[in-house]
C-alpha cells in the first residue's frame, strides 16, 4: 500500500499525519516513510533515531527499498503540489490523504485540492485535523457537508493538543509522549489505520 499525504496549504498537519500513520502501519508490516518535501521535516523528526520505521528522501528511496523491502510506503509531500506533482503521485499511489483544519481558509484550499484530484481521478480521503477538542459539533457538521458533496472523509478526527507541537523536536510519536492526552491522540491515529485497512 502506498499512501501519499498532500495538500495545497502549509501547516495543516501533513508531516504529523505522515509520521503517525507510518508508525501505525509499521506495526503490521515494514513501512517506509519518504520525505518528499525539501524542507525535510520528516527527516529531521527521525534524526534522533527514536521513530520505529525508516525515513528516506526521494534520492535515498531506491536504496531503502532494496535494503528494507517495505510492504507499505507513506509519502509526505510539500504544500502547493503542481499539477505535474499530482500526476506523478497518482501513477503509483493507492490513496491520497488530504489533511485539513476546519478553519475557513484551509477549508477553501481543501476544496480546490479536491477539484484537482478529482480531475486526475484517483482515490483520496479527507482528514479533519487540529480540531479544537471543544468543537465536536462543528466538525461533525463539516463531515456531513463533505459527505453530502460526495467527498470521502475519515470518521476519525484528530484533535488539537499543544503537546503535539513538541513531538518533532523530541523526535518521538504521540504514543511515546508523557502527556495526559498522548494515548488519546495515538488511539486516533490507530483508528485512522483501521479505517484504511479495515
Ligand atoms: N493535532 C494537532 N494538534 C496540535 N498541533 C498540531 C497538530 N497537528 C499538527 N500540529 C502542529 O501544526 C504545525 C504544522 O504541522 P505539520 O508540520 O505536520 O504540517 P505540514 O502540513 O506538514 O506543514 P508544512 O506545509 O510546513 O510541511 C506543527 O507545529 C505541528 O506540530
Ligand atoms: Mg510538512
Amino acid at each position: 500500500m502506498i499512501i501519499t499525504i498532500a495538500g495545497y496549504k502549509g501547516g495543516i498537519g501533513k508531516t504529523t499525519t505522515a509520521v503517525h500513520l507510518a508508525a501505525v502501519m509499521n506495526k503490521n508490516a515494514t513501512t517506509l516513510l519518504i520525505d518528499a518535501d525539501e524542507n525535510r521535516s520528516a527527516v529531521s523528526w527521525a534524526r534522533q533515531k527514536k521513530l520505529p520505521f525508516n525515513v528516506a528522501t526521494e534520492s535515498t528511496a531506491p536504496m531503502a527499498f532494496t535494503k528494507i523491502r517495505p510492504e507499505h510506503t507513506v509519502i509526505d509531500t510539500k504544500a502547493r503540489p503542481s499539477a505535474e506533482d499530482l500526476e506523478e503521485i497518482s501513477e503509483a499511489c493507492d490513496l491520497i490523504i488530504l489533511p485539513t483544519t476546519t478553519r475557513p481558509m484551509d477549508f477553501e484550499a481543501l476544496i480546490k485540492t479536491v477539484e484537482k484530484i478529482k480531475a486526475i481521478d484517483m482515490p483520496y480521503k479527507v482528514l479533519l485535523n487540529m480540531v479544537p477538542p471543544n468543537s465536536t459539533r462543528k466538525s461533525s457538521d463539516i463531515t456531513e457537508v463533505l459527505e453530502g458533496a460526495n467527498i470521502p472523509v475519515f470518521k476519525t478526527i484528530v484533535y488539537r493538543y499543544s503537546f503535539i507541537e513538541q513531538l518533532p523536536l523530541d523526535g518521538i510519536l504521540a504514543s511515546q509522549a508523557k502527556d495526559d492526552n498522548a494515548q488519546k491522540v495515538w488511539k486516533q491515529y490507530r483508528s485512522i489505520g483501521k479505517e484504511i485497512f479495515g
